[in-house]
């Protein structure tokens, strides 16, 4: 009888992606309901073929070297794989994919639901509502920021930012963009701006951050960054927590250096800076921005595909470290 390969799920992934699984591999699924802590993750990938984990699992090379040789694959359950020590896997030839286009919508529009909520006091004004505090129609209560045909500040342009800037198409708004290089179709399509991150964080209304967490992009917004912007402005960041200095941010957010804030990711998740909490000129949100139906189970899928496909002897579709295949010596 052929020997299934042994997959290790280090949570509980939408049903279709673990079946998906099932059919060809003996699985195993953290069905805890929170992260593995590194001993039981360690004790857990032995003997395993491959590893579909996610983006709360350090993937270091400890992990590796219990995996090594027999698992040549960690197929990570997300875009980005800040997570996973991919110089370490490299080294050991192990194979790191992650699940790139399948969540740029959603988080895309969670990015535009916070830039709303904030802009509009959509949380602040519920929770006054709930708490009986609705009295009647006043003139001045719960004023907010007009967002038709103001200044959009999209900090990376990758597959995210880019569609992030796309859907501003409906409110009239001038785009600015800064990135490493030109996205010529986002200036084509969206007349946006490419400018130096200076500018942008001096005239745009509403910024968004949409870069990878890379050790140049970490505080990418500090103190000095957010002196910049205007005191009517709104920061929102979907990426990864460390690309803002938290502290930085809830000082500014407590003197209104800065208008207000949306936040779906923090520096220490879950550990949020305890003075972000208590202002009201931040909406916070627990890291959802791919969290539809749709999306969390397409990105199941395509993590369980690119393993399969590694089994099958393929180069899976979403490598991020594909110098494991075209390195010289062999496998
Ligand atoms: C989510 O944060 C992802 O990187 O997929």
């Amino acid at each position: 009888m052929l020997v299934k390969h042994r997959v290790l799920v280090t949570g509980m992934i939408p049903e279709p992606a673990i079946d998906l699984l099932k059919k060809n591999c003996d699985v195993e699924v953290n069905t805890e309901g929170r992260v593995l802590s590194k001993e039981e993750l360690i004790s857990r990938v032995k003997g395993k073929d491959a590893v579909l984990c996610l983006l709360t699992d350090t993937i270091d090379d400890e992990v590796f070297q219990v995996s090594f040789p027999k698992c040549r694959i960690f197929a990570n359950y997300a875009v980005g794989y800040n997570n996973i020590d991919v110089e370490a896997a490299t080294r050991r030839k192990i194979v790191i994919t992650n699940t790139p286009g399948v969540l740029t919508d959603a988080t895309a529009d969670l990015a535009w639901a916070l830039l709303f909520s904030v802009a509009r006091r959509v949380v602040e004004a519920d929770r006054f509502t709930r708490d009986g505090k609705f009295r009647g129609w006043l003139p001045d209560l719960f004023l907010g920021m007009e967002i038709t045909g103001k200044t959009l500040g999209v900090v990376g342009a990758g597959r995210i930012g880019s569609n992030f800037a796309r859907k501003a198409k409906c409110f009239s708004m001038r785009i600015l963009y800064y990135d490493k290089k030109r996205n010529y179709q986002l200036e084509q399509d969206t007349r946006a701006l490419f400018v130096d991150l200076e500018t942008l964080l001096k005239e745009s209304d509403f910024i968004s951050l949409h870069v990878p967490l890379l050790p140049e992009t970490r505080h990418l917004i500090g103190e000095r960054e957010l002196a910049l912007m205007k005191k009517t402005a709104i920061l929102i960041n979907t990426s990864r927590g460390p690309v803002v200095d938290e502290k930085a941010l809830a000082n500014a957010l407590k003197e209104k250096k800065i208008w207000g804030a949306g936040l779906d990711v923090y520096e220490n998740e879950p550990v949020i800076e305890p003075e972000l909490i208590s202002l009201d000129n931040v909406v916070l949100l627990p890291h959802i921005a791919s969290a539809t139906f749709e999306t969390r189970t397409k990105i199941g899928i395509m993590a369980a595909e690119n393993i399969l496909a590694f089994f099958r002897g393929e180069i899976p579709p979403n490598i991020v470290n594909p110098e494991v295949f075209t390195e010289k010596e062999p496998l």
